[in-house]
């Protein structure tokens, strides 16, 4: 009888060896690592004396278009900066692992940088758009990643009305078929990662929920209590660029 109690980074790595199929849902502590300030950390430089709750919404783009442009450009910049981290590095990894093996590892974002993409995932869905989807608020088209980086801020080429940043403001509906991507990836995962959330936004949050309300065992990453801690058959506390690559190396 094996009576030592094995540690949760153990009992972890079990859960992924025997998954097949794995949803990595991410919040902004998946980035922090890379240098992106997580959403809700205090705002530095030119934006201190602004709400991002403000920034990030439709009256805050119709009260100075120009100003939010900047905003997503500053940020958009600064993404193109930065590089993937380990952990993201390491979700590609277990990707490319469990698909030797005829698994799959989704990746359901609520970030809208790009850098799970840089470090070679596939991202199923970005719950909140993106940085570099770029579309033009009046006839919807969408633009070439690179527009983001743009200044002044541009019109769109065909219809002359304004081109909006491609993320989900406050009180928008998230894309449709992200959500459904997502949904589906939690309905049919055998287990989820979830890593860099604070779980405080709907309806992202609803995902691991609907995962635990299924009985999917959930892996959490955090080196602090989330509102999704509750959750997880195996809470990690430690920061994504540590604990995802130990999770990950087989
Ligand atoms: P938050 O800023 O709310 O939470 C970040 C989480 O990451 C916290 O729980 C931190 O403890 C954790 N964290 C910090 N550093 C970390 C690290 N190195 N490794 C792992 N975790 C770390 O960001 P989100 O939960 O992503 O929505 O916020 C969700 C949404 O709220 C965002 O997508 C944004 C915002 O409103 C929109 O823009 C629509």
């Amino acid at each position: 009888m094996n009576h030592s109690v094995t540690n949760p980074l153990d009992r972890a790595r079990d859960l992924v060896d025997a998954a097949d199929r794995i949803v990595v849902f991410t919040g902004a502590g998946m980035s922090a690592e890379s240098g992106i300030a997580t959403f809700r950390d205090a705002l530095t430089g030119m934006w201190e004396n602004h709400d991002p709750m403000v920034l990030a919404s439709p009256d805050g783009w119709d009260a100075d278009r120009d100003m939010v442009w900047a905003w997503y450009r500053e940020r958009a910049a600064q993404v193109r900066s930065t590089e993937p981290n380990a952990g993201h590095l390491a979700i590609a990894r277990l990707a490319d692992e469990k698909a030797v093996g005829g698994g799959s590892v989704q990746v359901v974002t609520q970030n809208v940088d790009d850098l799970h993409e840089r470090a070679g995932s596939t991202v199923d869905a970005h719950l909140h758009g993106g940085l570099f989807a770029p579309r033009c608020e009046a006839c919807d088209r969408p633009e070439p990643p690179d527009v983001a980086l743009v200044a002044p801020r541009p019109d769109c080429p065909v219809c002359g009305a304004s081109i909006r940043p491609g993320v989900v403001w406050f009180g928008e509906m998230l894309p449709a078929t992200d959500w459904q991507r997502a949904d589906e990836a939690t309905r049919t995962c055998d287990l989820m990662l979830v890593v860099g959330t604070s779980g405080v936004v709907y309806p992202a949050a609803e995902l691991p929920e609907r995962a635990y309300r299924a009985g999917t065992p959930i892996i959490e990453v955090n080196p602090d209590v989330s509102a999704l801690t509750r959750l997880a058959t195996v809470p990690l506390v430690g920061s994504a660029a540590e604990l995802l690559p130990a999770l990950a190396e087989r």
